[in-house]
């Protein structure tokens, strides 16, 4: 990590200290998004450098490895690959030493090293259990394909029941969908997970844009998310934000975050402009006052129950047998 690390925490109880918000890259390369090239990779890595928020997000299946591999080439244009802190995630659907081991390799390449934190994308297929993803991490760790490892979308008993079976290696993080506009988390998730001294990183933070004031669905990734479509729509949200960003002389996306923050979480900010990098960069150091919290946690009351209570996201594919999902996001879908 760079000697300057904004907004500063630990990973877990005994994880290494890593900036308060990090960088999504599903942005760069992922399909959903539309296609970006070395242009946005470079504008993104640069202002990380400048501002020291070397803390990157990304996964083998956005753009079929094309994040990884931009993000990758980046880094090292700009002489900074090992100084970065690296996130990836293997698909859900690897569930055997081997699957998660070739996975971890590919990153590898094209990242150009082993990333620091391995995250295992959603829970496995049924019947394999929590247990079975922990176990899978573990070999890799210990094997030096990833320096940690870590879940997303567990839900809170499927998380205490991977942590309860990690035994040679923390579940340092839970990387779940989180924001203004979706605090499902806040019901079981995030009280089990702050008892078990798991970090939660927050995905989605700004509603796909729609909590910086993006109200067109002007891609797939937007036009898919019903969240954005709400919270693009909600006037009192938006108002609200709007005032908060006005009595803190903020942006909206630097207070939607920065309320992620204030509850605990970390964000990981969706980034593919030298501005977002910059605002994230501001937020991870941005602490709100209490009033701008409280009155940010009224404005979206409704969507401690919009979503439901228990957290669900992305766990059809638990029904979803490994084979015919890896057909489905690999062959079909060619990636996200
Ligand atoms: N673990 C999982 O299952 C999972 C699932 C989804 C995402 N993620 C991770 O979480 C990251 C972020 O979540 P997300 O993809 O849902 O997106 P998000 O962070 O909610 O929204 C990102 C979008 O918001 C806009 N934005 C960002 N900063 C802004 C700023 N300062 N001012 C104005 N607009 C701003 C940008 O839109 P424009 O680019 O159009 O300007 C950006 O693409 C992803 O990149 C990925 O790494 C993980």
């Amino acid at each position: 990590m760079p000697s300057r690390v904004p907004g500063a925490v630990r990973l877990g109880r005994r994880g290494p200290v890593v900036p308060g918000v990090a960088l999504g890259l599903w942005q760069l390369g992922g399909r959903l998004w539309g296609r970006v090239g070395e242009g946005a990779a470079d504008e993104v890595v640069g202002a990380a450098a400048e501002t020291g928020l070397l803390f990157f997000d990304t996964a083998e299946l956005y753009g079929a490895g094309r994040s990884e591999e931009l993000l990758g080439a980046a880094l090292r244009r700009h002489g900074v690959l090992g100084e970065a802190f690296i996130v990836t995630k293997v698909a859900g659907y690897r569930v055997t030493g081997r699957g998660v081991a070739g996975a971890l390799e590919a990153s590898a390449r094209r990242l150009g090293r082993s990333p620091d934190l391995v995250l295992y994308h959603w829970p496995p297929p049924l019947p394999f259990t929590p247990c079975r993803a922990v176990r899978l991490l573990e070999e890799a760790v210990e094997r030096g394909l990833a320096g940690y490892m870590g879940v997303s979308n567990f839900n809170a008993h499927e998380l205490r029941e991977a942590v309860e079976c990690a035994k040679r290696h923390e579940v340092l993080v839970d990387q779940v969908h989180y924001s203004l506009a979706h605090r499902v988390p806040e019901h079981r998730l995030i009280p089990v997970a702050r008892e078990l001294g798991v970090a939660v990183m927050a995905w989605g933070p700004l509603a796909k844009g729609a909590l910086a004031g993006k109200t067109r669905a002007d891609n797939a990734a937007r036009l898919l998310d019903p969240v954005f479509r709400e919270a693009a729509r909600d006037r009192g949200l938006q108002e609200a934000l709007r005032r908060a960003a006005e009595a803190t002389g903020k942006t909206m996306a630097v207070v939607a975050l920065a309320w992620l923050r204030a509850r605990g979480a970390l964000p990981v900010a969706g980034a593919r402009r030298r501005r977002h990098v910059l605002q994230a960069a501001e937020a991870a150091e941005t602490t709100l006052p209490g009033e701008v919290v409280e009155m940010l946690d009224r404005a979206s009351r409704r969507y401690l129950t919009r979503w439901g209570t228990c957290y669900r996201e992305l766990h059809w594919n638990r029904y979803i047998p490994p084979p015919l999902q890896a057909l489905l996001y690999r062959i079909i879908l060619r990636g996200v």
